[in-house]
């Protein structure tokens, strides 16, 4: 079957954004690309064409701009949008909050509009763990309560409702919010991976830094949470499996009718189900990249939680995805891009 589908990826220059342009361009669809690199470089989309021989048109625009949005949606005949557009440092949401919903509440409800003008009603959009907030049992269901405890995972919870509202308002629209765990790794080629800016302030990123050189030990929050090792747990997930996750909601969103939906939006946990503490982690990457990783033990991250992981049964049963790799293999694709761009982008 040939794939004709266009797709509007907002976002799409950004560590997520990137891999899923690659699955979307080998599955054969045509991708443009919204970002206003405002976290990104356009040298990533370079290396998604390298990667894929295949051609990404790209916009560079502000999702904000409603007109700029229809007039992409109008340009690349999108049928469907995967929205990654947005912010996501917790502790910087929490610093400048209105930054944060202006980002990525309006900017949400700006790309909603110009679809709403545009009749394009198929939407993917990125949603996280963090919405769950604090767990009241694990592993994490699509049912358990919904309570972040960050301003940035308030955003999400915010576009959450407006999309479970719009969804039940608009019979035709065909919606999925996809709740990701903790995205890690890199695509195999070592081409494109997660590139922070400044100190990051994720694990693997710090992690992968402390390997190369750039930095001179990994700081641990934490080593007396109620964990076995006393160090705090998270479900770890490649960022290739993370993709074709969009990849299968898409094809469920198009297989789904109206009367299926039965204004509801599909809501689904994206996380491998297993639980790693911060010593495996280290361990791990140790292994896969035969560098030291000295590390110090510090106080407890503020707003941290000891432990999340997903239950990713629905996503299984519904869309028979299931991701594929290991922590092993997740560090070691980590490794490889680290080390042929110790820089990131900017060692091109
Ligand atoms: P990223 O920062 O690498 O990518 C986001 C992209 O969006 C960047 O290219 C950035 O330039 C662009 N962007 C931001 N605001 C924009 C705007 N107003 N207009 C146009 N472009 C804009 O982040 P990522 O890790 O790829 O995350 C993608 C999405 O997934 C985000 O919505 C994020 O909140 C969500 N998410 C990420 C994680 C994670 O740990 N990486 C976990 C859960 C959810
Ligand atoms: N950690 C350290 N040292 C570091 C960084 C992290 O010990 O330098 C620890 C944390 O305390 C935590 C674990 O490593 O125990 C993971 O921390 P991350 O910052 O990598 O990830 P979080 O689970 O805190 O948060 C991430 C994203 C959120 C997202 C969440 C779930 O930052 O935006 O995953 O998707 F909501």
């Amino acid at each position: 079957m040939t794939i004709t589908q266009r797709i509007l990826v907002t976002g799409g220059a950004g560590y997520i954004g990137t891999h899923t342009c690659v699955e979307l361009l080998n599955a054969g669809y045509h991708v443009t690309v919204m970002d206003n690199f405002c976290n990104s470089k356009p040298e990533a989309l370079k290396r998604v064409e390298r990667i894929t021989g295949k051609v990404i048109h790209c916009m560079e625009a502000d999702i904000r701009n409603r007109a700029a949005v229809a007039q992409a949606l109008v340009q690349s005949k999108a049928t469907a949008v995967i929205h990654f557009a947005g912010l996501k440092a917790v502790g910087e949401s929490a610093t400048a909050p209105l930054a944060y919903y202006d980002n990525n509440v309006v900017g949400t409800l700006r790309l909603l509009e110009a679809m709403d003008e545009c009749g394009v009603n198929t939407l993917v959009f990125s949603s996280s763990a963090t919405v769950y907030g604090n767990p009241e049992r694990l592993p994490f269901q699509e049912t358990h309560r919904l309570l972040p405890t960050n301003p940035y995972g308030r955003t999400k919870l915010h576009i959450e409702c407006m999309l479970r509202d719009l969804q039940a308002s608009r019979p035709q629209w065909r919606i999925a919010i996809l709740r990701y765990f903790n995205p890690v790794g890199a695509h195999p080629s070592g081409l494109i991976g997660e590139d922070p800016r400044g100190v990051p302030n994720n694990l693997m990123p710090f992690l992968s830094q402390v390997a190369v050189g750039r930095r001179n030990h990994l700081n641990i929050f934490g080593r007396d949470y109620s964990t076995p090792d006393g160090t705090g747990i998270r479900d770890y997930i490649h960022v290739t499996d993370l993709a074709i996750g969009h990849l299968r909601a898409l094809e469920h969103l198009d297989k789904t009718t109206s009367s299926h939906t039965a204004g509801q939006c599909l809501e689904l946990n994206l996380g491998t189900g297993k639980g790693h503490s911060v010593l495996d982690l280290v361990q791990a990457f140790k292994l896969a990249s035969g560098r030291p990783i000295p590390y110090q033990f510090k106080a407890r991250r503020a707003g941290d939680i000891a432990e999340f992981y997903a239950d990713p049964t629905l996503a299984s049963q519904l869309l028979g995805w299931a991701p594929t790799m290991n922590l092993q293999q997740i560090c070691e694709d980590s490794w490889r891009w680290q080390r042929m761009n110790p820089d990131g982008y900017r060692s091109a």
